[in-house]
């Protein structure tokens, strides 16, 4: 539940005192003054959730401090209460973004029914925001009628139905959000919340916060009372995206809260429950992961009650000409362009090409051609950008081969290759790994784990 802490503002003692026990009883902290002097000195120790403000008090109107409350981004809501019930004083607290109004005398039952409906709207308020900070990926289904895909699609219906966590597994752009996103529409809970936690994208110290949540002062930069992941999704379906990347010593915390359900908030004391679907994504082999010593094998079985596996693209047949039509229709209607088609050696070019980016790769080829390509004419292969041949693959001529064997570095591994460009990056960053991880575009902790895989020495 959102609502926790509570400030009643009201001159007229039995009033203050009684809503306040009340609110105790139910087990909401509480602050209460009798003025405007004290409610802007509790308002400024803490943060709150709500505030029950008189209309008429000793120092001033309580709308000079609605006005003052709603000038802030983050602040509490407010509920006025007034003894003269007019309808006009209430209307214009609406106007001014009070959340409602209670007319005095009013009963408990009143002031719970207020409190309900603000948690509920704060729920949904805090909720809405990370809808849709979500918003930009396709909300569309799985294109694809490719064996493989048809499995996944198939498996993805039956599990939608379980409330099982999951774990989506493949390489990087093969749709994995995508199936997280279809086994949250096709489940039971399509009507609760889904939030979506990238593991890979803050620093292990925020991790936590990001995923529990804190309490105003636990550390440098938590000026406010932060609601976790966890509790935003609690009732719905939580993705872990990029599981792998999660420091060790929050895999504990992370298994717990997946076993017992509960969890406190970083600098707090208070344990909160909640039950939420946890579906997980990694493109990593987890199971290496867990033998390297890099992830906790509880918790990779807590998450991998269900496999699925999301198949790259060059599995996928003819899927890659289904989907790249799909792509170009989209995008000629993204930037308002006339219709325009492949041509025929561009479509060989979309069918050779090994694709190691996935549908992600496919996607960004066919979008740079349709801005690239020029009114009328058909896309040909070069717009897509794929670079040589060394991608391709079937390797159309012998010429191309050898030449591209004899060049400098042809030789060289992959992994050989970004030890040394990891190196390079290194030694210009003089060795600061957060640069570095910054230029590289990896995460600290991947960063580091690579320094350690190739036992870089810096
Ligand atoms: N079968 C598909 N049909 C339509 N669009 C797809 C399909 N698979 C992937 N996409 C699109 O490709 C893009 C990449 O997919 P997504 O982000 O789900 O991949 P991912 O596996 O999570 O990637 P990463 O490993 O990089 O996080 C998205 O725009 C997604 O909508
Ligand atoms: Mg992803």
């Amino acid at each position: 539940m959102a609502i926790e802490k509570i400030v009643v503002v009201d001159d007229e003692l039995m009033i203050r005192k009684a809503l306040e026990t009340q609110l105790r009883n139910k087990r909401y902290s509480v602050a209460s003054t009798g003025d405007l002097k004290g409610a802007r000195k509790i308002l400024s120790r803490d943060s709150f959730d709500l505030v029950f403000l008189d209309l008429r008090l000793p120092d001033g109107e309580g709308t000079d401090l609605l006005e003052e409350i709603m000038a802030k981004a983050d602040g509490p809501m407010v509920v006025m209460m007034t003894g003269y019930g007019s309808v006009e004083s209430a209307v214009s607290c609406m106007q001014m973004g009070a959340f409602d109004y209670v007319v005095k005398p009013f009963s408990f039952e009143q002031i719970e029914v207020v409190v309900d409906k603000v948690a509920s709207f704060d729920k949904m308020r805090r909720v809405t925001k990370y809808y849709v900070e979500q918003s930009d990926s396709q909300s569309s289904d799985i294109v694809g009628e490719s064996e493989p895909v048809e499995q996944l699609k198939t498996l993805v219906n039956k599990v939608a139905k379980t409330e099982a966590s999951v774990l989506i597994t493949g390489e990087n752009g093969t749709g994995k959000e995508l199936v997280a996103r279809e086994l949250y529409r096709n489940s039971m809970l399509a009507k609760e919340p889904y939030i979506r936690v990238n593991c890979a994208a803050v620093t292990e110290t925020l991790m936590e916060s990001e995923f529990f949540g804190h309490e105003k002062g636990s550390f440098t930069g938590a000026t406010e009372r932060r609601e976790g992941r966890f509790e935003l999704a609690d009732g719905g379906t939580l993705l872990l995206d990029e599981i792998s990347e999660i420091a060790p010593g929050l895999q504990a915390k992370l298994l717990r809260v997946l076993q017992e359900k509960e969890f406190e908030r970083v600098g707090g004391n208070k344990t909160i429950q909640v039950k939420v679907r946890v579906l997980a994504t990694t493109n990593r082999d987890l199971i290496k992961e867990v033998e390297k010593g890099n992830f906790r094998e509880d918790l990779y079985y807590r998450l991998n009650v269900f496999p699925i596996a999301v198949p790259p693209l060059r599995d996928r047949g003819d899927d890659i000409m289904l989907l790249a039509n799909t792509f170009l229709d989209r995008h000629v209607r993204r930037h308002g362009i006339d219709k325009i088609k492949f041509s025929k050696s561009c479509e060989q070019a979309i069918k050779i090409h090994s694709w190691p980016g996935n549908v992600r790769e496919l996607e960004n080829a066919v979008e740079r051609a349709v801005i690239l390509a020029e009114p009328g004419k058909a896309i040909e292969a070069d717009l897509l950008g794929l670079g040589h041949l060394g991608n391709s693959r079937t390797p159309s001529s012998k010429s191309m081969k050898e030449k591209l064997s004899t060049e400098s570095g042809a030789e060289e591994s992959m992994e050989e290759v970004e030890k040394r460009h990891i190196m390079k990056v290194l030694t210009i960053c003089e060795g600061n790994r957060t640069h570095a991880a910054e230029k590289l575009g990896l995460n600290v902790r991947t960063l580091r784990n690579k320094i350690k895989q190739y036992e870089l020495e810096i």
